[in-house]
Order: structure tokens, then sequence, then C-alpha cells
């Protein structure tokens, strides 16, 4: 098996730290994971599990024994924190009045939800269609893309993520999720990710000669009806340029390909903006939006699209049950209350500078350091052991991310060597500076370590 490929998107649970994490873990909860190991389907990335949560409250899960971590992964749903008492009591309300609504009848608390969704998007996209979770939504955006276009190829990024399912992986380019699937349809090509730090171009400032790659393929393949992507990819911190977002629509305008936007984790503040878009001066055509958007409670999103593409009546692009749910659209009417009632998009844009240079002052004072980018309060740590070759710090990455569990700080790591820090938009000053500071502890002793 080739384990480097394994760890594009997250950690393994099968790593050599893992196994030492378990061998202090306490016997009551080596207890409960041993319940949830026999219960669960055993998948990479989740099962078998690392700890037990009891209960979660801000920025803090908080495990059966009562350790608390900071959770700086949340997978991505925590934008307005843990157990939002807001969007508690919005969905409670929601709960006393209209819980479930059968498909054929419409409820106010969608319409309201929907309208308010695309007042806070451009003008042109004001379509929308509701699903229980993002990669369903992938799913209809690939499948409406197909209605619009009448072609049926897909280009994606290398090594992207855009759900689990078959659809969504076969536009996602991940060996850990496409690995004993066989053919998948839709029949996709891959254009690289347009990355600065590990970049094939030169010079490795200009992105735009990744956009050059997609422009390559659409001239020799007339089949192409859609081109997806994250607009900043969430896992590894992967930033394009303005230049690079604005060739690749003009690119989708000159050939008819729809251009469908990914922002199922980065959506809703995250990266300053509400939209991630709105940092290049470009609209999608398809907006993908999820997560979030269920304010961290509710498993619910979104496509958003243009009424011009109103044209699939006679077919279901997304038949699911749980369309417009009145408790998905109650929390997401109150998560974007929320974000606007606080001013999270302003004090996120705050929060960014301070990141900046904070992770700026931690590259200067260790040389595992690499990289470090990022964009309001998504920031990757990339880690090298040495910076001339270049060479991923692997094992490191693994023994850092096992220190800070232990001292109460959870991230991800992603490509094997990026430390994703990604914690609620509603964190505190301090509580940053207290994450750095078990993030810096984590990196000196890993330093002591491989110094010569
Ligand atoms: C970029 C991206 N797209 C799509 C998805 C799929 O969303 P969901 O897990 O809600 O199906 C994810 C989930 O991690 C994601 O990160």
């Amino acid at each position: 098996m080739n384990q480097e490929s394994l760890l594009i998107e997250g950690d393994v649970n099968f790593s050599p730290s893992r196994q030492a994490w378990y061998e202090v873990a306490d016997s009551a909860t080596l207890e409960l994971l041993k319940k949830d190991e026999d219960l669960f389907m055993h998948q990479s990335l989740s099962t078998p599990c690392l700890d037990v949560i009891a209960a979660a409250e801000g920025i803090y899960l908080t495990d059966t024994l009562g350790k608390r971590y900071m959770d700086f992964h949340g997978n991505n749903v925590h934008q307005i924190r843990h157990r939002n008492p807001f969007v508690i009591e919005r969905v409670k309300q929601q709960m006393d009045t209209l819980p479930f609504c059968p498909r054929r009848f419409t409820n106010t608390t969608a319409i309201d939800f929907a309208g308010k969704l695309v007042s806070l998007l451009p003008q042109a996209l004001n379509r929308v269609l509701f699903a229980p979770g993002g990669t369903s939504v992938v799913g209809m955006a690939l499948k409406l893309a197909r209605v619009v276009t009448g072609r049926h190829r897909v280009v994606s990024l290398s090594d992207s993520f855009h759900g689990a399912s078959m659809d969504a992986i076969a536009v996602g380019g991940e060996n850990q999720f496409k690995k004993y699937m066989g053919t998948l349809v839709p029949e996709t090509k891959n254009i690289p990710q347009p990355v600065h730090y590990r970049s094939v171009f030169t010079p490795q400032a200009d992105d735009t000669s990744y956009a050059d790659e997609l422009e390559k393929i659409l001239q020799q393949d007339s089949q192409v009806g859609a081109f997806i992507a994250e607009t900043i990819r969430n896992t590894d911190v992967q930033i394009p340029s303005r230049g690079f977002w604005q060739r690749v629509r003009e690119i989708c305008d000159r050939y008819g390909v729809l251009l469908i936007l990914d922002e199922i984790p980065i959506a809703f503040g995250r990266t300053g903006t509400m939209f991630a878009f709105e940092h290049y001066g470009i609209s999608p055509d398809i907006l993908c939006l999820g997560k979030g958007l269920g304010g961290g409670i509710i498993p619910f999103a979104a496509m958003v699209t243009k009424d011009s593409y109103n044209i699939a009546g006679d077919v279901s692009l997304g038949h699911y049950t749980h369309e417009k749910s009145p408790l998905g659209c109650a929390a997401g009417l109150a998560l974007i209350e929320y974000l606007q009632s606080h001013k999270l998009l302003e004090k996120v844009q705050a929060d960014s500078a301070f990141m900046a240079e904070a992770l700026g002052e931690l590259k200067n004072k260790y040389r595992l350091i690499g990289d470090v980018r990022g964009i309001g309060l998504l920031w990757g740590i990339e880690l090298v052991r040495d910076r001339s070759t270049k060479v991923k710090a692997i094992e490191e990455a693994g023994r850092i991310m096992y220190s800070c569990l232990k001292n109460g700080l959870s991230f991800k790591v992603s490509q094997g060597n990026v430390l994703q820090l990604s914690p609620p938009l509603t964190i505190t000053r301090e509580e940053l500076q207290k994450a750095l500071s078990v993030l810096d502890t984590a990196l000196a002793a890993e330093t002591a370590v491989i110094a010569p």
C-alpha cells in the first residue's frame, strides 16, 4: 500500500503515533473505543477512533473523562462554534412547530432561507436546491451541468475531494476514496492543483499556467461540460491567485463550460468573506454549499445556480427525502443571522492578520516549517525535513499532532505533512494564543529531536 497517497485528505488511523496514543489511554476509554470498533464499519480517517467525546461547548470538545480539546478541525461545521445556543433555540422552536416537511409541500422556513441565501449572492445566482449533505449537492451540480451543456465530461483538480459517493469520487482525485472502485462516472480529466510552494511551473508565483492546462484540455475535448474545484483548497490550504481564477472564468466562458465552485467546507466566513469566490472578482455558474450551513447542528447543504439553468423540471436532480428540511433551514437562517449580528466577517479579517504574523514568527523559529499559508481563519503549516529539498516531514507531523492532542489541541494533518488549523470563527484572541502556544511546545520538542 502506498501510505503517502492515503494521507492526502487527513491523518489516518493506523499510524505508529496512533498506536502509541492507545498505549497510554485509560481503560474505560479503551473499553468504549473497543465497543465502537466492534460495532462500526472500519474505514480510513474515522473508525477506529481515538477518543470518546461526551460534550461540546464553544471551541471545546470534552471527552468522557473531562479532558478538553480546542477544536481546530471540526469537520468544517463549526464556524459559529459548537453547541451555539442561538442556533439551538431556533432549531428547538422549529421542532415544536414543523420538524419535517414531506416532498410536494413547501414551508416558510425553507422559502425564507432560500431567499436569504440568494440575497447574499451575486444577482445571477438565484435558484436553490437543498440536500441533506455536501456530496449529494456535488452530485446534483454534476447532473445539472449535463442537462445544461449536453456534455458529459468534467475537468477537476488532481488530488481534489468533493465527497465520498461514486459520482463525487469520480471527479475527486484522491486514491483514498478511489481504491478498489473500478470504472467511475462521470469521465474526468485532471489538471494539477494551482499550488505555489510546490509549483511545477516557474516562476512559482504565477499560477495562471495551471489555468492554461484547463484550456489545453478544452481545446482537444469538446465533450467537457463542467470544471469543478474548491475555490480555495481546504485540506492543505492552497490559495490560488486572483489571476488564476479570472483566467479560469474567462476560459469557461469561452468554451461554454460551467464553472462549479465547491465551497462546502469554506463558505460562511471561514476566509473572511461570506463566500470565498468574493476574493477573486468572479462568480460561479453553480455554487455548492454545506457543512457549516447547518449551524454546526443539522446536516444540510445547498446548490445555488442561475435562473437560466432552471430547465430540468422534467427530471429529478436531487430527490432527497430531507430536501426542504425545516430544521436545516432554521439552522441555516440562524447561522447567517449570527454571523451578521456578531460581525464575524470583520473579526475573521482581523484574526487573519494576527495569524499571519504569529505563524510567520513560528516559521522563523523552526526550520521544520517550510511554508505557512492561509486566509481568514484557515491556515496551513507545511513541515519539511529540509527547506531546500522540501522533503515532507511526515512522521514529525504525526508526532506533533499527537503531542498537541495530548495537550488539548485538535487539528487535521493533510498530505501527511500539512498541519491544518481551522478553529471556530468565534474564537477569542486569548484562545488563539493558547492554541498557538500548545503548537509551539510541540514544534520545540520535535525540533529538539531532529536538531543535529
Ligand atoms: C470540498 C468538499 N466537498 C464536498 C464534501 C462532502 O461533504 P459531505 O461530507 O457533507 O457530504 C466535503 C467534505 O469533507 C469537502 O471537504
